[in-house]
Parts: structure tokens; sequence; C-alpha cells
């Protein structure tokens, strides 16, 4: 149990954060299909990532970890082997579904398996491409869900043309990564675009795709070539608590360093915003086809905003956090196309409804696929639940904060993406 208190005065400073989840994961993965190594910066070691650590030793790759860096060394594009047993992806659906792309291609058994939540999350999304490509995948149930079985394949796998239904870069990046072992190119279109670490990291290996509008083409992997040295840029979703801490609270003025600002992953940037949000960028670079900048906020007045299509992939995770800056607005704020959120970590669309009006009630509603936000409600301290869910105990201890302090029950969870983020608060 953690008890929040209400901050009687705003943020200042600078904040450093965490490495990006999304990068670091990628870093361990590419990195293992290089056959020279790769130093790799800022990692993040959360428990979500640690779990990919953890998955692709079993698979055979050589990982050493000091405190500043972590060292890869993998042995080439076909030196898997065989893990001698189960793989655990723990909570993280990034290491499950990646990992099932990058196996489904290999000569050997591999069974997954992963913690309570991961296991009730669906996964016929990425067994449905990687068996048109001439995978054998098999899941509990109808729903297939972990554990999966995943048989050695006796012939190459074959490039497929592949229209996906929900715009997921964790998909996405699985049809890709088959597709570097397939006979054949491998095309991919995404109904909105999400996340492109895995193309950009793939293209730094030097994998040959091509993009079209929203279509994304991979050709078998010829030559494969790790870089020395991957440095992974902060977490824009770990900065997303302390973007909207501040701008809610009177008086602050922070800057969060080195955040990652690759424009699949902005759209919270773009929402505050539009919302009245007072968001500088200063000292932009890039690095292995990554952006990144320091972010200065100051406190501001919002107002409520109405948002949907094309933009949610760009602030999924984010949603939780934007939500909490809705409730401190004047206004109201519609969000839709955010169906996605019942299928995370936890149902985060009930768990928003359920927990944050603890803390401001009749503020929160949703429909399947949308959430409402009454703005400027009257709020309260409250006992909540994070249901396990890093993004909801972070979200909600920003809120109670801002309020009249919460209660969280287990403030353990934020090790998935987040570990030091408690003492940072
Ligand atoms: C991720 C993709 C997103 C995101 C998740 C990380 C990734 O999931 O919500 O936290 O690293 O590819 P989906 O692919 O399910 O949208």
């Amino acid at each position: 149990m953690k008890k929040i208190l209400p901050m009687t005065h705003g943020l200042r400073g600078t904040i450093e954060i965490p490495g990006d989840k999304s990068i670091s994961h990628r870093s361990i993965i590419l990195s293992s299909l290089g056959s020279t190594p790769v130093e790799v910066t800022n990692f993040l070691a959360g428990a979500d990532c640690l779990s990919t650590v953890a998955c692709m030793k079993a698979l055979g790759t050589k990982i050493e970890r000091t405190a500043e860096k972590i060292l890869i060394t993998g042995h080439g594009l076909h030196g898997l082997r065989e893990p001698e047993n189960i793989l655990d992806a723990g909570n993280s659906g990034t290491t499950l579904r990646l990992l099932m792309g990058l196996i489904a291609p290999q000569k050997f058994l591999t069974t997954f398996t992963g913690d309570d939540s991961l296991r009730k999350r669906p996964m016929a999304r990425v067994i449905k491409p990687l068996s048109k490509m001439g995978a054998a995948i098999f899941g509990r149930n109808d729903n297939k869900n972990l554990p999966i079985t995943i048989l050695p394949t006796e012939k190459n796998l074959h490039g497929i043309f592949y229209e996906m239904p929900v715009a997921s870069a964790q998909v996405k990046s699985a049809i890709l990564l088959a597709g570097l072992f397939a006979d054949s190119p491998t095309t991919v279109i995404e109904p909105a675009p999400s996340r492109d670490h895995t193309e950009k990291m793939l293209a730094a290996f030097g994998a040959r795709l091509e993009k079209i509008g929203n279509a994304i083409k991979i050709f078998p992997a010829e030559k494969f070539t790790a870089p020395e040295k991957i440095s992974v840029p902060g977490d824009i979703s770990s900065a997303a608590y302390w973007l909207v801490l501040a701008t809610i609270l009177d008086g602050s003025d922070v800057t969060i360093k080195n955040v990652g600002i690759n424009e699949t992953r902005t759209g919270i940037l773009d929402v505050l915003k539009d919302m009245g949000a007072k968001i500088e960028l200063l000292n932009e670079k890039i690095s292995g086809g990554e952006k990144s900048a320091d972010i200065k906020v100051v406190a501001a007045k919002l107002r409520g905003v109405e948002f949907g299509g094309e933009i949610i992939p760009r602030l999924i995770d984010e949603i939780p956090a934007l939500a909490v800056a809705a409730a401190f607005a004047e206004g109201t704020t519609i969000i839709r196309d955010v169906g996605e959120l019942r299928v995370k970590e936890t149902d985060r669309l009930a768990a928003i409804v359920e927990e944050f009006n603890k803390i401001s009630p009749e503020t929160f509603t949703a429909t399947d696929n949308s959430l409402i936000i009454r703005g400027g409600r009257k709020k309260f301290f409250a006992e909540c639940n994070t249901r396990a869910d890093h993004r909801m105990a972070m979200s909600l201890s920003i809120f109670g904060a801002a309020a009249n302090g919460v209660s969280v029950d287990d403030e353990s969870c934020v090790k998935i993406s987040y570990p030091n983020f408690f003492d940072v608060f």
C-alpha cells in the first residue's frame, strides 16, 4: 500500500526518466540476431524488458548487464537454439508477441507462458498472420490464449500480404520479424500508423524495408549487421506522468531530459497542447533513427478536447495520464476509438471509470470504444486499486497528488516500466 499526499506546490527542476521500454525490448531482440557485441546504454531494466532478456538468454544469446549498460552478443541470424524450458514472458505483451514472430520460423519447438494478466490477453491477432506464413502455432481454448506452443518449421515460412484489422505495433513487429526469415517479401498494412521502432532498428541493422503509406514491405534478410552501440532515449510514456502533473499543478516549471520524440509516439504532446498546455522541445537530436529532446513544461489552464482515429495509436499508453489531465480541464473531453484499452494489462477503460471516479465522482464514463471525462468536478481522498497495472498505479498517484491524496493498494507494479517512479516522485 502506498499513500500519496496532496502536493502543495508545483514541480520545479529537471527530471531524468528511464529508457524507452519499446526500444529496449527491440535492442535485445535484434542484437541477438547479430554476430558481434552490441552495447546498449540507458536500457530500461524494468520487469518487462528483463522478461525479454531472460527469454533471449534461454534462446542462446549472451547478455551481460551492469548498472550503466548491457552488452548483447548473438550468434547470427540462424544462431538461436532450442530453449530447455518453457519461456515466461511475465506481464509483457511486447516480449511475447515479438518473440512469437521471431520463433515462428525456427526449426525448434518453443512453449510460452506468462502471468495472470498476459494469459488473458488476445494472441489470435499474432497467431493468424504467422499461421498464414506457414507457422504451426497452438494456443489454449478458442481465444488461443497462453500457454502457446510453436512447432518446429520444416520448410521456410513464406511471405504474405496482410492487412491488420487493428493498429498494433506488437503484431506488426511479429510479422516483420518472421518476414526476415521468409522465402519471399512480406507486406503488412496498418489501419493507422503505430510506433515504428522495429522498422527503424531493423533498418539500422541493414535489413531491407520499404514503406509506402501505411504499408511496410520487408525482404528476407541477406545481410544483418549489428551496430556497435544503441543509445536508448527516455520513454515518453514514462515522461507522460510528469508532463501531466506539471501542467495541472500551479507554479510548475520542469524540464524532462532526453525524451524520445519519435512521431509515432508524440500524440500526448499534440493533445496536451490542444488542451492549452505549455510545452517546449529543446536540444533535439537523433541517434539510430530515433529523435529525442528535452521537454520543458510549465503549469497551464486546460480545456476539454475531442479526439480519436489516427492519433490513438500515437498515445495509446498515455490515455490514463491524459484522462487525469482532462479531469482538471474546463469542459468535457471525449476520446474516441479506444476499445484497445480493454485488452491491455487490465481493462483500462473499466479501471479508469471505476477507480478514477473514486477520486473525482461522476467524472469518467465509458462506452465500448470511447471515454468521456467531465472536467472540473470536486475531488476527494480515495483508496484505489491498481489492478496490478503499472500505468494505472502511476496515473492514480499523480491524480491523487494533484487532488486530495490517494492510497494505492499495490505500488510494486510500477517495476514493469518505471522501477524508480516513487523515488523520483
Ligand atoms: C508496444 C505496442 C503497444 C503498446 C505497448 C508497447 C510495443 O501495444 O500499448 O505498451 O512496444 O510494440 P499494441 O501493439 O498492442 O498496440
